[in-house]
């Protein structure tokens, strides 16, 4: 079966890797990228999202969408995490694609109603994009299959704040809105992501079986790595967002729960998603609110797998 998939993302070093899997993997129709703010401006999202396709060799469409959250002044960008430029600083060439005139949230409309019940949205950055898709069109979670996101911290603590995930946490008012649409929403948050570490063994695997794609993950990765093993014993580091993509391929391989999910927008708990599994609760504010899926576990071999799979393809 193959998927056609819309990416919102804002590459992004674990956004990359993500980005190449969805281009390599057989099953999947990368329809176009949508780039958001939210690791880095969107400006540098756009470039680095067309520097990606050109990597690869693909000729998708490429939009600039949401570069401020949807209430409140401009974030802060996670430099810290992925470099100056979105890429550990490793150096690349100034792409020589153009991007698609229209706005992200446009490109997301004219699709779903280009392919109506055929689309995949997989939104691995914050939601600001997919909120203005459903004020554009508002029959928007007719139109598409289903939306897949990697976001939010369901029974694990945040990496913000100690409730809320980047991603929920940088767009938290189109966040709620995301989560109350009439629409199939997985949610693969930090429970799942951070169960799995990668290592540098596994980023010389991949650069094995995929010099170009995968040494530029190696390479991006390095700056990942030192970030992510600041505090701990084992230099490794996390692919968040890879994980809905292997979970349209592969969705045997996780843990899923059900339950009514909200999304918190008070100052102190911004950003924190809390999810009610059936039968935990009586509480109105919580039975009313909207039933989503959220990923808990995962075959780590067999995830780490098919990322080298789908790498040396
Ligand atoms: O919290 C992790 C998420 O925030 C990932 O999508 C990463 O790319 C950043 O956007
Ligand atoms: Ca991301």
């Amino acid at each position: 079966m193959t998927h056609k998939i819309i990416l919102d993302t804002d590459p992004g070093i674990d956004d990359a890797m993500a980005i190449f899997f969805a281009f390599q993997h057989p099953e999947i129709e990368v329809l176009g990228l949508t780039t958001v703010y939210g690791n880095v401006p969107v400006t540098m999202s756009a470039h680095n999202a067309l520097v990606l396709c050109e990597m690869a060799g693909e000729n998708v469409p490429v939009t600039k969408g949401v570069g401020m959250p949807w209430v409140g002044k401009e974030s802060g960008y996670a430099h810290f995490v992925h470099g100056d430029n979105g890429f550990g600083n490793v150096p690349v060439n100034s792409p020589k694609g153009e991007l698609d005139p229209r706005s992200s949230a446009q490109f997301i409309v004219d699709m779903a109603r280009k392919y109506p019940g055929e689309v995949t949205l997989v939104a691995i950055g914050p939601l600001g994009n997919l909120a203005l898709a459903l004020r554009l069109e508002p029959e928007l979670p007719k139109l598409v299959k289903q939306v897949v996101i990697m976001g939010g911290a369901a029974f694990v603590p945040g990496n913000v704040t100690p409730v809320a995930e980047a991603n929920i946490w940088n767009d938290a008012y189109a966040a709620e809105i995301v989560f109350a649409a009439d629409w199939k929403l997985t949610m693969f948050g930090l429970d799942v992501t951070l169960s799995t570490s990668f290592n540098q063994e596994f980023l010389d695997k991949l650069e094995s079986l995929n010099p170009t794609l995968g040494g530029f993950v190696n390479q991006t990765s390095q700056f990942y790595i030192d970030f992510y093993s600041a505090n701990r014993e084992d230099r490794v580091c996390f692919f968040h967002d890879t994980m809905p993509l292997a979970y349209l391929v592969q969705p045997e391989l996780f843990k899923i729960v059900s339950g009514n999910a909200r999304v918190s927008t008070d100052p102190l708990n911004i950003g924190q998603t809390t999810v009610a599994p059936p039968g935990t609760t009586a509480s109105p504010e919580w039975l009313n609110a909207k039933s989503i899926e959220v990923a808990v576990g995962v075959d780590e071999a067999k995830l780490k797998a098919l990322y080298c799979e789908t790498y040396a393809q």
